[in-house]
């Protein structure tokens, strides 16, 4: 349930750490420039510090957050109309992810799943602000008094999250403050499926580049690799029904659909019955007539770092005029002394 009293603003935000791929584009980027569009305060987040909760190399870090924010400007976030930020030049995000660590309770930090894939076999040896994790994503969306945030179906626990915090914290010292932020996963690419296996996710830790397409990737790669990515023998069906089963022909059509603001029953309407062999190409030439531009432009911004960092630094100027007062409130709430709102 959203509460009303809240003026709508939306907030998401994506990892500093390796490449972009379609992926990130179709189940973030890309809605998040819809969004932006659509006229809602938007503000989106380049969230290096929650890279850390495993090593980085401070010069692939730095070089990832750049290409990151020339990602999010190529993908249509337009930096006067959205709020971008890089989270480690906005402190009140890690201020009240203190606070929150405080809220949340060690058995909800436990059933977190992502936490217990990145970890693995030897969580003893992963790092705490791994196992903290979701409580600072917690903080970068409630120091907005965010409302809304889309991201993909893999993000769904860590928002179910921040609602316990949200509704703990406001039971806890009897207030109304923070807002139960609505997840938005939605559209026909909140799961984007490896191109070698269907069942696997579109991720930038398979060892096999064969299985995504990257934001840097050229327009004859684009091709190649959708050309090579796997199906199945059968042609396309004639309704929905017939792609159950069938996860990589599913996977496609997906992709199509998604690349082309279409649904699925409008794709296999007009493939219903054609082979892979004519699919391909067709998804191939518009893979590569939206995917190019984007490419291009990130190459382009990519030339000027100096200028990616005012942006930088700008969006961090007008973000903390939102978040400073929200943290002065919440110690304020909490009984800190000398945080009077
Ligand atoms: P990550 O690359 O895991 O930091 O994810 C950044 C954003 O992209 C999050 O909103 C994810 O939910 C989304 N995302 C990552 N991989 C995929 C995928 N294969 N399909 C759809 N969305 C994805
Ligand atoms: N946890 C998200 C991911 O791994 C990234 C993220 C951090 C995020 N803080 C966020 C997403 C706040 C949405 C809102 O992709």
């Amino acid at each position: 349930m959203t509460d009303t009293s809240f003026q709508p603003r939306v907030f998401s935000g994506i990892q500093p750490s390796g490449d972009l791929h379609l992926g990130n584009y179709l189940g973030a980027l890309k809605r998040f420039a819809d969004a932006q569009n659509q006229g809602v305060e938007s503000i989106y987040c380049m969230v290096d510090l929650h890279a850390i909760t495993v090593w980085q190399d401070p010069r692939d870090l730095r070089h990832s957050t750049r290409e990151l924010c020339a990602g999010f400007i190529a993908s249509g976030i337009d930096p006067e109309k959205s709020i971008l930020i890089n989270q480690s030049q906005v402190p009140e995000h890690a201020q009240l992810a203190w606070i929150f660590n405080c809220v949340a309770r060690i058995g909800w930090m436990n059933r977190m799943t992502q936490f217990k894939d990145k970890a693995g076999k030897n969580a003893e040896k992963a790092s705490l602000g791994l196992y903290a994790y979701p409580s600072l994503m917690a903080a970068d969306i409630l120091v907005y008094h965010a409302t809304h945030v889309p991201v993909g179906e893999d993000q769904k626990q860590h928002l179910e999250l921040t609602r316990d915090i949200a509704t703990k914290f406001n039971h806890d010292y009897g207030v109304d403050f923070f807002p139960i932020t609505e997840p938005v996963i939605e559209g026909t690419a909140t799961r984007v499926m490896s191109l070698r296996d269907g069942s696997k996710k579109m991720s930038k830790s398979d060892p096999s580049d064969m299985s995504r397409i990257n934001l840097t990737d050229n327009a004859d790669t684009i091709a190649r690799k959708i050309r090579k990515a796997k199906t199945d023998a059968e042609p396309l069906p004639e309704s929905i029904d017939g792609l159950d089963d069938r996860p990589e022909a599913r996977n496609l059509v997906n992709i199509y659909a998604a690349l082309t603001d279409r649904t699925q029953q409008q794709v296999i309407d007009e493939f219903a019955g054609k082979q892979f062999g004519q699919f391909k190409p067709a998804l191939a030439d518009i893979a590569v007539e939206r995917m190019s531009p984007i490419t291009t432009e990130m190459a382009r911004l990519m030339d000027d770092p100096a200028e990616i960092d005012r942006i930088l630094t700008r969006g961090a100027t007008r973000a903390r005029e939102i978040t400073a007062p929200i943290l002065r409130k919440t110690y304020d709430i909490v009984g800190m002394v000398g945080a009077t709102a």
